[in-house]
């Protein structure tokens, strides 16, 4: 099982956002995904609930599940404020670490906090962990993505997908869909700035 991680302690970053989104695209290419939602709001669960049974199937993740269905993605959302031992714990589950990373100064600043919380975690230190950031309700070549992509230089890290600020987003989540169960023509856009990422992911099969 590959097992992927969004996490970004700051509240409201698109975390959410982004690991219902990754899982839906994930099932929508014939994966098999589970879903693993760490956070006691449980927002991606109720995603899961709202979920139509017509679609890809995510499943929910349970710790008993056989290892016989186990093959496949896990993808994990994570409480905000995360930290210390909690973050060192879900780093010794992951392959993948996503940190969805919004347009404003305070969103930089807090990142930085964190991402040199994740350098200084072993499994980060060791490289066995992938660690991609993703601009969350910013769109590509846009003032606010340079100003991400210069902050992400800096720190060496590589963002593998810039999202614009869209209603297919709200609209999406209200149904249990991800933006790839909406109608081809209505998220065209949406679909090409997912494309990086989705090729980031299969780059390392
Ligand atoms: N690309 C986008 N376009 C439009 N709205 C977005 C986009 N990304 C995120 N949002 C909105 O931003 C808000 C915060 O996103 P989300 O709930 O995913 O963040 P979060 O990091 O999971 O928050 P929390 O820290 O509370 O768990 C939500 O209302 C979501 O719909
Ligand atoms: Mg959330």
């Amino acid at each position: 099982m590959k097992t992927l991680l969004v996490a970004n302690p700051k509240g409201g970053s698109g975390k959410t956002t982004l690991a219902v989104n990754l899982a839906a695209m994930l099932a929508q290419q014939g994966n098999n995904v589970r879903l693993l939602d760490l956070d006691r709001q449980q927002s991606a669960q109720s995603w899961l609930a709202r979920r139509a049974s017509q679609l890809p199937v995510v499943w929910p993740y349970h710790a008993d599940t056989p290892s016989a269905t186990r093959a496949g993605w896990l993808v994990i959302d994570s409480p905000a404020g995360v930290h210390g031992k909690m973050l060192a714990r879900m780093l010794k589950l992951a392959r993948y670490v996503l940190v969805p990373m919004g347009n404003s100064l305070f969103d930089l600043e807090a990142s930085a906090a964190f991402v040199a919380a994740l350098k200084a975690e072993k499994a980060v230190r060791k490289e066995r962990v992938r660690l991609g950031v993703v601009g969350m309700r910013m769109a590509p070549r846009t003032w606010a993505a340079q100003q991400m992509e210069g902050f992400c230089v800096q720190h060496g890290l590589p963002v593998v997908a810039s999202l614009q600020d869209t209603q297919a987003y709200v609209k999406a989540a209200f149904e249990g869909k991800g933006i790839v169960d909406l109608p081809v023509r209505q998220t065209l856009r949406e679909r090409e700035q997912w494309q990086t990422l989705m090729d980031w992911l299969s780059s390392d099969e």
